[in-house]
């Protein structure tokens, strides 16, 4: 029988949670966004005044991070609750100063490492939408099923205009694209899990697709392969 892991990689803006999510709840898999668990990490960096480039304070912090993530409990647009010990921080994990220390605390080797195990759990029991940028290279590369979503700069910075203007954050395209191509050439370049494609996964384009299209072609690589 296969064990039903769908990794789900991308940039940032890709599709990944709108997508992920909506696999999950096809398939009656859990839904899991890896970023949360660096977005967590970097909020609490924040919080306690640990500088993004304290490699070895940030790698304390992530071994003990206990961080849980369940079904929404406001409907107010998220697709989960995070908490941090026994704290709503669905939104505070969501500003765009935090998109920018998350892509920085992620790129410290023994930060990834602390937070490998804790990845791995989330996703041990199985039936599970898997989502992050290096999923299928370093997570769990032995997952039956493997996606790359990729969308052009210019889309995905549209779509996260849209998103944050739902949520009353006013912002320039220019301001979103700088912020996105940035944060892609760290992720892409740093030396440890830098974000890429697995050499076994299938790339969707969704730049010109519905959302219900990516969704059908990702089922559909899950029907052939699981
Ligand atoms: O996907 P999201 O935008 O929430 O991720 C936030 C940041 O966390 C990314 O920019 C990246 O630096 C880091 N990340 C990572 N590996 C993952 C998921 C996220 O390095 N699997």
């Amino acid at each position: 029988a296969c064990q039903l892991v769908v990794a789900i990689d991308g940039p940032a803006g890709s599709g990944k949670s709108t997508v992920g999510a909506e696999v999950a709840k096809r398939l009656g898999a859990l839904y899991f966004d890896t970023g949360v668990v660096y977005r967590v990490l970097a909020l609490l960096a924040l919080e306690r005044g640990i500088a993004p480039d304290d490699a070895e304070r940030l790698a304390q912090l992530a071994q003990n991070l206990s961080i849980r993530v369940g079904p929404p409990s406001i409907q107010d647009g998220r697709l989960y609750d995070v908490w941090l010990d026994g704290r709503d921080v669905t939104w505070a994990i969501r500003t765009p100063e935090i998109d920018r220390l998350a892509s920085l605390v992620s790129a410290h080797p023994p930060v990834r490492r602390a937070l490998l195990r804790l990845q791995r759990e989330l996703a041990r029991n199985g039936r599970v939408v898997i989502a992050g940028r290096d999923i299928g290279t370093v997570v769990m590369p032995e997952a039956p099923v493997k996606i790359w979503l990729h969308a052009s700069l210019e889309e995905r910075a549209r779509r996260r205009q849209r998103d944050l203007a739902r949520r009353g954050i006013v912002r320039s395209l220019e301001e979103i694209v700088a912020e996105l191509a940035d944060r892609d050439r760290r992720d892409a370049t740093r030396a440890i899990a830098p974000m890429r494609p697995a050499e076994d996964a299938v790339i969707i384009d969704t730049d010109d697709r519905t959302i219900e299209e990516v969704v059908e072609t990702v089922l559909a690589v899950v029907r052939e392969r699981c």
